[in-house]
């Protein structure tokens, strides 16, 4: 079992050891990862992967709190991040109104926000009433509808100077770690560089403090689209499905149950 993180611990990892972050929405599967993983993030990726819909945007607050509840009860000596859905950090008041909601209702220990300069005094008022934020910066899912799509950043150099903008302005705020997302690699090493505090990558290359993966995305269980960063560490889809196959036809044959299984 992994001794269970801190903000200090996680501040200190910086530069010393590649941070493991892998998204969670349920007590049952983080379980399974809580003796690996450093992190565990309710992401409202769970829009897509567990509620079938085909961005992040109609998570909800209380969608949120319900799984990062279970996800918690499952892994209770994990360091559980908690994301700030789509509309509910529009203005500091309302983000502290339901960031402190998620801290009364969950036993989180920090939360996650989208976005880079433009939400550095959300950041800062969280922080300074006592809410631990991770940041999240480059390609921002909730940005989906109003980019038109998820856009890869740091392609110009325009783009790569406003990363490292926005990685100083989160970490001045004081988040203490950021998550960094779809951005070349190169950029990413040198948004990396020019701050202090861990910076987590998906789709961001080596050269970052750590690595997060939506957990149905490594383990080969959703099926609707596999972006380029991601390994398949499973090919889950089809043992499962060949799983519930062997069940069905066993049934059918009257092959199950046997006197094992009987008593
Ligand atoms: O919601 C999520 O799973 C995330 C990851 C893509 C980092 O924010």
């Amino acid at each position: 079992m992994k001794k269970k993180m801190t903000i200090t611990s996680i501040k200190k990892s910086k530069a010393q050891k590649p941070l493991v972050m892998i998204t969670a929405y349920d007590a049952l599967f983080a379980r399974l990862f809580e003796s690996s993983a450093d992190m565990i993030l309710v992401g409202d990726s769970l829009n897509m992967s567990f509620a079938g819909k085909s961005d992040t945007l109609s998570a909800t607050l209380d969608q949120m709190i319900y799984h990062t509840n279970a996800v918690c009860q499952g892994a209770k000596d994990s360091f559980v991040v908690c994301d700030m859905p789509f509309g509910t950090y529009v203005n500091k008041d309302e983000a502290l109104k339901n960031a402190i909601k998620i801290f009364q209702e969950t036993p989180a220990d920090c939360v996650k926000i989208e976005g880079g300069e433009d939400k550095a005094e959300i950041v800062k008022h969280l922080t300074s009433n006592g809410i631990a934020v991770c940041g999240h910066i480059g390609l921002l899912p909730q940005a989906f509808r109003s980019e038109g799509g998820y856009k890869v950043k740091g392609k110009t150099e325009q783009e790569r100077d406003s990363l490292v903008a926005d990685a100083k302005a989160i970490e001045k705020a004081g988040a203490f770690c950021i998550v960094i997302e779809g951005v070349k690699a190169d950029v990413a090493k040198e948004v990396a560089l020019s701050v202090d505090i861990p910076l987590i990558g998906i789709g961001a290359g080596v050269d970052v403090d750590g690595q997060v993966l939506v957990f149905s995305d490594m383990l080969g269980l959703f099926e609707e689209f596999t972006p380029k960063f991601v390994k398949k560490y499973l090919d889950g889809a089809s043992l499962v499905k060949e799983a519930v196959s062997t069940y069905a036809k066993e049934v059918e044959k009257g092959e199950f149950p046997q006197e094992i299984h009987t008593y």
